[in-house]
């Protein structure tokens, strides 16, 4: 079964022999407005322009040479190719198919058991969990669903910010200035603090700087103070985004940071040597990138200390080693681009010819009144606050809207971290997202709370009957255009990873659900005649479909709300 856009498409697209490709065609085509001008509908103009015949021609030889065992007829109308299915025929096919499949359908094997790496999350130690870092966890995570779903193996992997000169900043800072117990109680906001802090004296006591450049060359000579004191805010710090992790119910298989590549950088740089690929640059060592155009990989710094670039090529290297990706993807803020562009150009000097496949996926802005949220100078936005604030809301709203529900507390961290997720992923993935709790929980708009709502209402309709649903095909309007919907799902499961933008399931979810309900207040469904099986054969394969769509989004769909 294919969905019926790509039927109509593959018919179009033997009948002009090759003039158009598929993807063009699919591109193409439209829903016509009114329905008594079919199902579908494939405009001739983009034809008539190229073979200059007039559209109208065009579409009445096309709709004389075209057919298929799906459509009941195929119309010129004017410039318009317009299809009508076999209505009862194709919804039987496709109902039956997601009845028998269930959270299966969609399933696509694309990927052929092939590993992909997914870089994402990623933050970075003794520093709050930055809204750029929630945006690189949302879609990384619903990247490796989706990964699955076609049949890829998803390895994710928090490449923790954990090394870099800024720990000798730290270091400085904490034996000038720190506090034990404080760094205890709350470590994430002490240790910025002192970070803060250490910017601040460094502006009128340039001798900080380079104290802070001996802890540094200390932990990297494996000095015990050092490293002690760098494992205490490391562990830290893990303990509390933990506790984000846990809220957004997401598992990383390696916690491999930066730090974990510190006795491969040695390695990496003799390798670099040996090609003849280092130069020196004002003492630092660096490749040069010049025939791309682009400014030099900085690999050694001048004072012989190991850089952000030098790590990932080490961790580009042993990713490769380890898991032997097919596609090796990086979901990292649009400020690093020039970074990976470096890495990956680095890996091919080198020789690496997996370096193709290393994909570095960036994303907009998440911003508050049209301004980037910053967790910098001092105005910390503790992330585990921002969610349990969004439970709270949800936990208010199950109360005035439901407030003998069971297991109300699951609930409530379904639909508040839903909500949270869902609100960053619906709008296209290089897009700003505009923050704003109120919106986001909305009960109203395009929200996971809609999409959640929407799902437990189907469901409460299949608790009410007992017999297994089965169908034999529909043919109203309502029906068939969820049907028409339903058909699409395989496809957009396909796109939404081939793109990598989760934001084309989200689209898809939010259609889904604004068709269920346009049905559900128009048509009685419980009803009972000769059509209530079919009818609630289409409702549960809505649930089946919508919360499929949400799985792959990282929302939950509770049945009952
Ligand atoms: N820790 C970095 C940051 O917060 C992101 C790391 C991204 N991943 C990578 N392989 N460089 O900016």
């Amino acid at each position: 079964m294919e969905s019926y856009q790509l039927t109509f498409a593959q018919a179009l697209h033997t009948a002009l022999q090759g003039k158009l490709s598929l993807q063009h065609i699919t591109n193409l085509l439209e829903t016509p407005r009114r329905k008594e001008l079919g199902d579908a509908a494939f405009p001739c103009f983009t034809l008539a322009k190229e073979l200059k015949i007039s559209p109208v021609d065009i579409a009445q030889e096309l709709a004389e040479a075209i057919s298929h065992p799906a459509f009941e007829k195929v119309e010129a109308h004017g410039p318009y190719v317009n299809v009508f299915f076999h209505r009862l025929s194709f919804s039987a096919e496709v109902l039956s198919r997601i009845l028998r499949e269930g959270e299966h359908y969609g399933d696509h094997d694309a990927g052929n058991g092939a590993t992909v790496t997914i870089d994402l999350s990623s933050p970075n130690i003794a520093k709050p969990f930055s809204m750029g870092h929630l945006r690189s966890t949302v879609i990384g995570a619903s990247l490796s669903h989706l990964a699955e779903k076609n049949g890829y193996v998803p390895i994710r992997i928090n490449y923790l910010g954990d090394w870099g000169t800024q720990f000798g900043k730290l270091i400085t800072a904490y034996l000038h200035w720190g506090d034990e117990d404080r760094v205890r109680k709350q470590p994430i906001i002490e240790l910025l603090a002192l970070y803060v802090m250490f910017h601040e004296k460094a502006q009128t006591n340039p001798a900080l700087n380079d104290e802070a450049r001996l802890w540094f060359k200390k932990l990297e000579d494996g000095d015990e103070q050092a490293l002690q004191l760098w494992k205490w805010f490391r562990d830290e710090s893990i303990q509390s985004f933990q506790k984000t992790y846990d809220l957004l119910s997401i598992s990383f298989h390696s916690y491999n940071g930066e730090a974990f590549y510190n006795d491969k950088i040695a390695g990496v740089v003799n390798q670099l040597r040996a090609k003849g690929l280092l130069t020196l640059s004002d003492g630092a060592e660096v490749v040069s990138l010049e025939e791309h155009g682009l400014p030099p990989c900085l690999i050694v710094k001048r004072d012989g200390a190991s850089t952000y670039a030098v790590r990932d090529l080490a961790a580009a290297i042993d990713r490769y080693k380890t898991y032997h990706f097919k596609k090796s993807l990086y979901v990292v803020g649009p400020e690093q681009s020039l970074h990976f562009q470096q890495v990956m150009l680095v890996l091919e000097k080198m020789g690496y010819t997996w370096a193709k496949e290393m994909i570095h996926i960036p994303f907009g802005f998440i911003l508050k009144e049209g301004k980037k949220m910053s967790t910098r100078k001092g105005k910390i936005i503790l992330l585990e606050e921002v969610i349990a604030e969004a439970i709270s809301l949800a936990r208010q709203t199950i109360e005035l809207k439901n407030p003998t529900l069971p297991n109300k507390e699951v609930v409530a961290k379904q639909i508040g971290v839903g909500s949270l997720i869902f609100h960053d992923l619906k709008n296209d993935r290089l897009g700003n997202v505009e923050f704003s709790l109120q919106t986001m929980l909305a009960f109203e708009g395009d929200t996971a709370l809609y999409l959640q709502y929407t799902h437990a209402r189907a469901c409460s309709l299949l608790r009410k009957v007992t017999s297994a649903p089965s169908t034999s095909g529909l043919c109203d309007d309502h029906s068939f255009s969820i049907v028409k919907h339903l058909s699409l799902f395989p496809v957009i499961v396909q796109n939404s990873f081939s793109h990598y933008e989760p934001s084309q399931l989200a689209k898809y979810a939010i259609q889904l659900a604004h068709l269920f309900n346009a049905y559900y207040s128009a048509v009685r469904i419980l009803t009972e005649d000769s059509e209530r099986d079919n009818r609630l054969a289409l409702v549960k394969s809505v649930t089946i479909v919508l919360k499929e769509s949400l799985r792959l989004l990282g929302v939950q769909a509770p049945e009952e709300l």
